[in-house]
């Protein structure tokens, strides 16, 4: 577990016995685990949790798999980036990013601008592991285990320069909502 730089956070106070605000990022690869443990930093901290994804299915009406099929990569790409930087934010809240949204356009750089940023990081065989229910992801959806762990390896070492731009990164195996809200106020 490292802390890269936890000094620019406008509103959050990583103090330990103080209380976290603010917008609170969490980014990484497909699998590792943003979502339960954006649900889980957020009921500990008694605040809301977003999932950008799940808002962008909410407010289109189509599924992820769904928008890909009709606009491709780029249109939800455009979408993604729109709705990050459109969102209302509660003044504290945790939210859940889609695996690419940190590695196009200056989103990182924005997130880093606007809150705290948490890359939960995880190895790709462990990632394999955990991505059994692949229809719903469109970019992995007809890969076998074998293909996939390629795949992720390549796409991490695209991806990694994007991602270890967060502000803290933390292990996300075995991570659960206590470590990661330890690791904040570390
Ligand atoms: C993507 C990750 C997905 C979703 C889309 C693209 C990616 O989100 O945004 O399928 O490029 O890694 P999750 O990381 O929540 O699966």
């Amino acid at each position: 577990m490292s802390n890269t730089n936890n000094t620019n956070s406008e509103n959050l106070t990583a103090v330990s016995g103080k209380p976290i605000s603010g917008i609170i990022f969490l980014v990484g690869y497909m699998g590792c685990g943003k979502s339960t443990k954006a649900k889980q930093l957020a009921h500990r901290l008694d605040c809301p949790v977003i999932d950008l994804d799940a808002e962008i299915v909410a407010k289109t009406g189509k599924s992820i798999a769904e928008y890909f099929a009709e606009f491709g990569e780029d249109g939800f790409r455009d979408y993604e980036s729109e709705m990050l930087k459109t969102f209302d934010y509660p003044e504290t809240c945790v939210v859940a990013t889609g695996g690419g949204l940190p590695c196009f356009f200056d989103n990182m750089e924005w997130m880093n601008a606007h809150g705290e940023t948490v890359y939960l990081q995880m190895e790709p065989a462990a990632l394999v592991s955990r991505l059994h229910n692949r229809q719903k992801r469109p970019l992995i959806k007809d890969l076998t285990d074998e293909q996939l762990l390629v795949f992720i390896q390549e796409k991490l070492q695209e991806r990694d320069p994007f991602y270890t731009q967060a502000k803290l990164i933390v292990d996300a195996f075995d991570l659960d909502g206590e470590k990661l809200e330890a690791a904040l106020k570390a």
